[in-house]
Parts: C-alpha cells; structure tokens; sequence
C-alpha cells in the first residue's frame, strides 16, 4: 500500500482523479492539498471538499494551498472546466470542513508522521510543492517520490504544448515553480502531454457512453463533468486520472531520465519544459532527476480507468 497526498486544482479531469484514486484499494491518501489552477484557488479548495463529500470520503484532511502562481498573476482554463470548475456539474455545499492547517504544514505534518515515506502526486501547478521546497527543502526531499501530471517534452508526437503551443498548462501556469520544483533533489516522475494525448490513451466516445449505461448517481456525476469536453473533443484526455493510474502500477509506464529546464523569461515559449536529448550531452547522473513517461500501456491503463471509476 502506498501513502500519498494529492496536490490538486480541481478541475474536470481532477475530479476523475479523485474518482479514481478513492477507488483504488493500493492507495491510502493521507491528505488533499488544493492549488489555484484551473479555477481559483477558493474555488478548487470548495470543488474538493464538494467531491470529498460526494465519495463518501470523512477523515482525510484537505488543506488550502497557494492563492496565485510565484511572481505571476494566475491565468485560470473556466472555458475549459467551466465556471465553476466542474463543467456542468453541482454538487451541494459541503458539511466537511477545511483542516485548519495551510497545505504547507499538512504536507510537512504528513512527511513527519510517515518519516518521508510517502509520494506526493501533484496534479496542478506545482506552487505547493514549489513553496513546501523554498521553506525546507532537505524535509521535503526525504519523501519517496514526487509524481506530476505536467510537462510537454517532445518525447512523442503528442510531446507538444496545450496552453501554448510549446507548454502544457500545469507548468505555464507557474513556470517559477516548475523550475525550483525540477532543480530540487526530488526524485520526479513526469506524466506530460506526451502520454496523456496520444489517442491511444484517451477515453473515446464509445467508451464514455459505456461508462453513462451504468445510469447511477457516480455516472451521472461523471455525465455532468464530461459531457460537453467529450462532445467538442471527441473523447477526452485523462490527464490527471493518468498521474493516478501511473502511482497505483508504475508498470503502466515506460521512462527515461532527464533533467529538466523550464522557461521562466521568455513570452513566446514561458513554461516550455526543455531536455536535452543530443547524442554528445553528458550530462551528471545525478543531475538525472526527472523520470518522463515516454510511452503508456494504454488499454491497461484504460481498463483500470473504466473499472474504477463506475466503482461505488
Ligand atoms: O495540462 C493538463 C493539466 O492542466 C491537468 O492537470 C488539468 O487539470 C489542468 O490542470
Ligand atoms: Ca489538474
């Protein structure tokens, strides 16, 4: 069983993410630290207490995280997750209560408790973790492993921005942070849009219209999250649940090491996540620090997505 705690921006396909994540029997997820992201910072932290509640979670804190990106004011995707964050989705206010703690001090209490064994799976902005590393970085490298959804590497044909053409989302939304993040001594496993785009990996049409036959109160909610993103991008890329997937069986991916340079300055190409794959580059092993999904067993990865998150 692995210890987790899931960084998140809530957000569609996060929301699939915690779907997935409750339902899978290797996972004890310690806490939920929420991330201004997609939406808001208080409309993430609301998003997850909301699906907490809805899954019947009661005794996993969830903490309030960074309200704004480092240096950069937040540039949130509402046409993408909606307006609230959740597509077309309500849920009723939630009776779970935030922990009282900042996400900082949850995470920092987690990696005490646990004596650094437990993997941090980040699956928006990397602020949080960027902000748990600037206040003690030696207490946050202890931990096993940092796996993130995030990254455009250029390792697949599907290695290309979202945001922009060159950068994937969860990394321009805070280029800074990325950087500090992939500069750190952590041990990264990076899931990017390499993977999570190729169409062999994505939920298609047919089987999101699988997924609605089961007509119950967690298909619905899945109908009213997806729907609209199913019909305008015929299917959908499971970003996030994908990050989920890979921390349950890391056998699901194929990796190579890099290290990883972000852009921080430039306008045109901010938060591109650059590696250097020249055959001459000798780069220091130990500088090798970030494991890239460079390709996914996708109809595994599929089949552990679909039977999961039907799951009552
Ligand atoms: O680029 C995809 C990532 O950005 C996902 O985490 C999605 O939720 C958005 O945050
Ligand atoms: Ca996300």
């Amino acid at each position: 069983m692995k210890r987790i705690i899931i960084d998140t921006d809530p957000g569609i396909d996060d929301a699939l993410a915690l779907l997935l994540a409750f339902s899978s029997p290797e996972l004890k997820i310690e806490a939920i630290t929420t991330v201004s992201g997609n939406v808001s910072q208080h409309k993430a932290h609301l998003n997850a207490l909301k699906l907490l509640e809805f899954i019947g979670v009661k005794n996993v804190p969830v903490a309030m995280g960074a309200e704004k990106p480092l240096l950069r004011e937040p540039m949130y995707a509402e046409e993408f997750h909606g307006i609230s964050g959740l597509g077309d989705a309500v849920l009723p206010e939630p009776a779970l209560n935030s922990d009282k703690r900042s996400a900082l001090q949850l995470i920092f209490d987690k990696i005490e408790e646990f004596n650094g064994k437990l993997t941090l799976v980040a699956i928006g902005p990397l602020t949080n973790i960027a902000g748990a590393l600037l206040l003690d970085a030696k207490k946050v490298e202890k931990i096993d492993e940092l796996v993130i959804m995030g990254g455009a590497f250029q390792l697949t044909p599907y290695g290309h921005g979202n945001a922009t053409p060159v950068a994937e989302f969860n990394i321009w939304h805070d280029p800074l942070a990325a950087k500090i993040v992939f500069d750190s001594r952590l041990r990264i496993k990076a899931v990017g849009l390499d993977v999570t785009t190729d169409p062999k990996n994505r939920l298609t049409k047919t089987a999101f219209s699988n997924i609605l036959k089961a007509n119950n109160v967690r298909t619905r909610l899945i109908a009213d999250l997806c729907q609209r993103l199913v019909e305008k991008y015929d299917g959908m890329s499971l970003h996030d649940p994908m990050a989920i997937a890979v921390t349950v069986d890391e056998s699901l991916a194929k990796t190579s090491k890099y290290k990883v340079e972000v852009e921080t300055k430039s306008e045109l190409t901010l938060g591109q996540t650059i590696i250097d794959k020249r055959r001459y580059s000798k780069p220091r092993e130990e500088d090798l620090n970030v494991e890239i999904c460079t390709s996914i067993d996708g109809e595994r990865f599929l089949k552990m997505f679909m039977e999961r998150i039907v799951m009552e």
